[in-house]
């Protein structure tokens, strides 16, 4: 019997904590932004095609695995010293970057960094997110670079 009212008083009281944390949020969310909570890393932007050589990125329906495979390497020779797949290390992590960015914004990182730095919102962003360490131009030429992009699909 005692059992039975220990765990019906644990359980009210989890749902008034559920209440009150929800109410918080609703309020936080009406004096602060929600874009300034989320860090550039995570945020989505399906549009910014950033600044740089590239505007316009056609992705295959099916990722062609050559090009992956070509991709894969370059990353590997070019990147890991900065990138781990998937978790943040001097640099973000890129797996499911697709899911977060277009194509073309992906390329201009890779291929123009410092511009994008300067001038885009996210990158700068970024760069402050984390602490002043700039993206490297790794001087990839734009094919070495669609590879990677079409490795990153494969992440
Ligand atoms: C010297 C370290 C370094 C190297 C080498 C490097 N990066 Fe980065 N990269 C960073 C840092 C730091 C950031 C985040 C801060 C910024 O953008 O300035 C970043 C950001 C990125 C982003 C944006 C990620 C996101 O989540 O929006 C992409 C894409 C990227 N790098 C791809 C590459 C690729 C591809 C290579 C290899 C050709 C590479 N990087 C090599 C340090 C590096």
């Amino acid at each position: 019997m005692l059992a039975f009212f220990i765990g019906c008083a644990g359980k009210e009281e989890k749902e008034k904590e559920g209440f009150t944390y929800q109410k918080k949020v609703t309020t936080e969310q009406k004096t602060t932004p929600e874009a300034e909570k989320i860090p550039a890393s995570k945020k989505i932007d399906l549009e910014n095609k950033g600044v740089g050589p590239i505007s316009a990125v056609t992705l295959g329906a099916e990722v062609d695995q050559k090009k992956a495979l070509q991709g894969a390497e370059v990353y590997k020779k070019m990147c890991t010293a900065c990138h781990r797949i998937d978790k943040k290390f001097i640099g973000p992590a890129p797996k499911g970057i697709l899911e977060r960015r277009t194509p073309e914004w992906v390329m201009n990182m890779i291929l123009n960094p410092e511009q994008m730095v300067k001038e885009d919102p996210l990158a700068k962003e970024l760069l402050m997110e984390f602490n002043g360490s700039p993206m490297a131009n790794q001087n990839l030429s734009k094919e070495d670079a669609r590879a990677v992009l079409e490795y990153f699909r494969t992440l």
